[in-house]
């Protein structure tokens, strides 16, 4: 029975009580992430009183300029994950390869994909900022993580969250029994339940989309960005774009409120083919989080949950949201490909 106020231990256990098989490591594991998330959002919350803003002057796999609190995130998770005995091996969006959890720690059966901050460009501006993260079963043989099991589909996850360090801290998560929200009350230091059984609504009256790429799209998501600028009083256009820059505020408000997120492939950039996204560990956790809510999220071509992993980096076009608004992008998507 879930309470409002109930702290995320006790809802993860209760989790774990719906699978009698339950070994534990997975309460475990979501337990030590809760840790970390905890140490990064007191850092992200006195970031410009600590040496902590600005580039570390490194640039990451995808040639972007690292942030120290890109780094130092990543550092605080990893550290806080790698001897529990839950995982057989990471990966990161700030780690070139993935790293196998080593003989000197004990292993486990679970993989942890994850965007350590997400919305890095924000974080000098104080504007929200998050991490994702993924998790999956181990499918090699040998007790050793290896890359294949972080190549999994999206449809097999164990479970997705993000944590949204904004005017509150919150962790949103789904183990694939629906989707609750925690949020960080700092005077005990426990994320209590304040959003139970999260359900997006069926179509909401936001589009997000960073439109000076609009330039660049295909022909569907162009034609679909126009025609929510139209005036149709029962579709309740022309609809509001609302656009942070961090993936997991744009999500996360879109998840309450209703509406489309739309980062389109860009058809200029040969350095961005399938768009900006990565998938393993932006698109498809916040893809099982959305389907779990009531939601979709779709490459146009393809459901992000049904992709194949063929890298650990590899990037897709993301269109997610409310499920009447991704179907109706998919139809203008469809009509107009070349
Ligand atoms: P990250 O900071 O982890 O690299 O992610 C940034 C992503 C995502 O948060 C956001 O939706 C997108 O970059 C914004 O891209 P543009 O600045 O091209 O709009
Ligand atoms: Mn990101
Ligand atoms: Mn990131």
């Amino acid at each position: 029975m879930l309470n409002k106020g109930m702290s995320i231990q006790g809802h993860i256990v209760e989790q774990e009580r719906k699978h009698p098989n339950a070994s534990g490591s997975l309460t475990g594991l979501l337990m030590d992430l809760t840790y970390a998330a905890k140490v990064i959002s007191r850092e992200v919350n006195k970031a410009g009183l600590v040496d902590v803003l600005g580039m570390t002057g490194d640039k990451n796999v995808h040639g972007e300029e690292v942030k120290k609190l890109d780094e130092y995130a990543n550092d605080k998770i990893f550290n806080a994950m790698d001897h529990g005995g839950h995982l057989c091996i990471m990966a990161s969006e700030e780690m070139e390869e993935a790293v196998p959890i080593p003989d000197y720690y004990p292993k486990g059966k679970y993989v942890l994909l994850f965007d350590p901050l997400d919305g890095s460009s924000n974080i000098d501006a104080n504007v929200s900022i998050g991490t994702i993260f993924s998790i999956h079963r181990k499918i090699s043989d040998g007790n050793d993580g290896k890359l294949e099991d972080c190549l999994q589909k999206g449809s097999i996850q164990v479970a997705a969250g993000y944590l949204i360090y904004g005017s509150s801290t919150m962790l949103v998560y789904t183990t694939g029994q629906g989707v609750n929200g925690f949020t960080l009350d700092p005077s005990v230091g426990e994320f209590l339940l304040s959003h139970q059984d999260i359900r997006i609504p069926e179509r909401g009256r936001i589009y997000s989309a960073n439109e000076g790429n609009a330039k660049f799209w295909d022909a569907g998501s162009k034609r679909y960005v126009e025609y929510l600028k139209e005036k149709d009083a029962e579709t309740g256009r022309p609809y509001s774009l609302r656009y942070i820059g961090s993936l997991v505020a744009d999500f996360h408000r879109n998840l309450l409120y209703g509406g489309i997120f739309l980062y389109p492939a860009d058809l200029k950039d040969p350095s961005k083919p399938k768009g900006k996204l990565r998938l393993l560990y932006e698109a498809s956790p916040l893809a099982f989080i959305v389907e779990q809510a009531g939601g979709l999220a779709t490459t146009g071509d393809e459901d992000i949950l049904d992709i194949q992993p063929e890298e650990l980096h590899q990037k897709v076009p993301l269109i997610i949201g409310s499920k009447t608004d991704v179907l109706e992008y998919k139809s203008f998507y469809s009509e107009n490909k070349g």
